[in-house]
């Protein structure tokens, strides 16, 4: 099962969400069978590792934070299983890139995988304060950890 997560940038959210199903997935008996990638809409950051700010909250949930920002592009349709935005503009700005819907089927959005949170999507911490950036690292250990029981569930029926 390869999963892409997708934000803006992909030096916040998308990472975080990337770094966080690994570190969860690691603990899972279907760990193996699952891979992870991350990407942005934007391609202003591409190359950068994630956000110190990210990085910092992150490693207070003992998440360490790997990775280079890319862009998403066509081709991530095919390669990926599952696309899973972080906000409603990143879904709308994914499916623009599909105009004849062929691939809407394997694109969510990661809060609708959380469990503790009423959320409908991961807010931008970019612009705000530490807090903003710990919401997020909380909100996606839930919405990664609900990800990863469906997966765990759909994986005990095809056995
Ligand atoms: P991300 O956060 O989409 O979670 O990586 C952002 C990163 C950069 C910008 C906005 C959001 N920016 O405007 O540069």
């Amino acid at each position: 099962m390869k999963l892409l997560f997708v934000c803006l940038g992909n030096i916040c959210r998308s990472p975080s969400a990337e770094n966080i199903m690994n570190h969860l997935a690691a603990k899972s008996a279907i760990g193996s069978q699952i891979e992870c990638d991350s990407a942005g809409t934007a391609n202003y950051h591409s190359g950068k590792s994630p956000d110190r700010r990210m990085q910092a909250a992150a490693a207070k949930q003992n998440i360490p934070m790997k990775g280079n920002a890319r862009q998403f592009t066509k081709a991530d349709f095919t390669a990926f299983d599952l696309i899973l935005a972080m906000d409603l503009e990143n879904y709308q700005n994914i499916l623009a890139l599909d105009p004849q819907g062929q691939y809407q089927d394997k694109v969510k959005l990661m809060c609708d995988f959380a469990t503790q949170h009423p959320d409908k999507e991961v807010p931008d911490p970019y612009y705000g304060g530490a807090e903003g950036f710990e919401y997020v690292i909380d909100l996606l250990i839930d919405a990664c950890g609900g990800l990863l029981s469906e997966l765990e569930s759909t994986a005990s029926k095809n056995i």
